[in-house]
């Protein structure tokens, strides 16, 4: 059982083991669509964190990191319907084949901001892969280019995706049900 702060219940919704199996699939198509070129891997702080490290590790290709930050949810479970960068890149990213990797496509806001910002800096490609979407959240139309999974409107958290800065470094992604206040 993954561990629950207080009267929060965890539900496993994707266990690790198929977490990493989907992480290599995903790998591997990158690997087949980049065959013989570089890939930009740009993971957005902090949710994507663990995708990437597992994803880059299995992507067989010659392969660089950066990193943004951007500020979405706060303390709640609502986006604020604002995103605002907290962190920029620290490598110029014109000429490469650029991914860019989530944690989740929720709203789209968040991505949507982002692929605009990176496509005004003139990549080679650019490409969106996120380990999760909830395509009946949508309110930017937002495509992911690679896609571990595809769920249901439910909350969740674990690899990674976090409610109030908790629950990243669980293993399997679970749904959180917060106790009726
Ligand atoms: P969007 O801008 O609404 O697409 O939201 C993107 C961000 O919201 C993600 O990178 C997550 O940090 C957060 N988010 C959206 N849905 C969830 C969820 O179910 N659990 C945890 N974080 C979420
Ligand atoms: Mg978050």
């Amino acid at each position: 059982m993954p561990f629950a702060a207080g009267k929060d219940i965890l539900e496993v919704r994707i266990r690790h083991a198929d977490i990493l199996r989907r992480v290599k699939a995903v790998a591997s198509q990158i690997s087949k669509d980049f065959k013989g070129e570089r890939v930009h891997l740009i993971g957005v702080l902090k949710g994507a964190c663990f995708f990437l490290a597992d994803l880059a590790r299995e992507i067989n290709l010659e392969c660089s990191l950066d990193f943004i930050a951007v500020a979405s949810y706060g303390k709640t479970k609502e986006s604020s319907g604002q995103v605002r960068m907290l962190k920029d890149l620290d490598q110029n990213i014109a000429g490469l084949n650029v991914i860019l990797v989530e944690d989740i496509l929720d709203t789209g806001l968040t991505a949507s901001y982002l692929l605009r910002i990176m496509k005004q800096r003139r990549p080679k490609t650019l490409k969106m892969a996120a380990l999760l979407d909830k395509p009946s959240r949508r309110l930017r139309p937002v495509k992911g280019d690679y896609i571990g999974f595809t769920i249901p409107n439910e909350f969740v958290v674990g690899y990674g995706l976090d409610y109030a800065e908790r629950y990243r470094n669980l293993k399997d992604v679970c749904i959180l049900q917060l106790p009726a206040s």
